[in-house]
């Protein structure tokens, strides 16, 4: 049976740099956290499914990150690997509630 998803408080949005991704932990999950510079936060799964680049250090262009390891360009809203390449890494609703960003996980 699958676990329920529960909405989790992460970190205040203030203390998430625009256009820096930040890895944390939740119920499990390693997960990519990017406040973008038109002010969503999006979140992703944090490793890249090419060869587990840490998605968190990767530049972040738009909405998109650019893996650290060998640069294959990933939708923060989507998940998707651009073309020429392919995968996908999950998504994970965020919310931000009074000042903190919450993820669903
Ligand atoms: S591990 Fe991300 S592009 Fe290779």
């Amino acid at each position: 049976m699958e676990a329920s998803k529960e909405k989790i408080k992460i970190i205040k949005l203030e203390d998430l740099p625009k256009q820096i991704g930040k890895e944390v932990h939740v119920n499990g999950a390693s997960i990519a956290l990017f406040h973008l510079t038109s002010g969503e936060v999006h979140a992703v799964g944090s490793k890249c499914p090419h060869a587990g680049g840490p998605l968190a250090e990767g530049i972040v262009s738009g909405e998109f990150v650019f893996c650290p390891l060998h640069n294959r360009k990933i939708s923060l809203l989507t998940g998707e690997v651009q073309a020429p390449d392919d995968g996908c890494v999950t998504t994970y609703e965020t919310e931000v509630i009074d000042g903190y960003v919450h993820i669903t996980v």
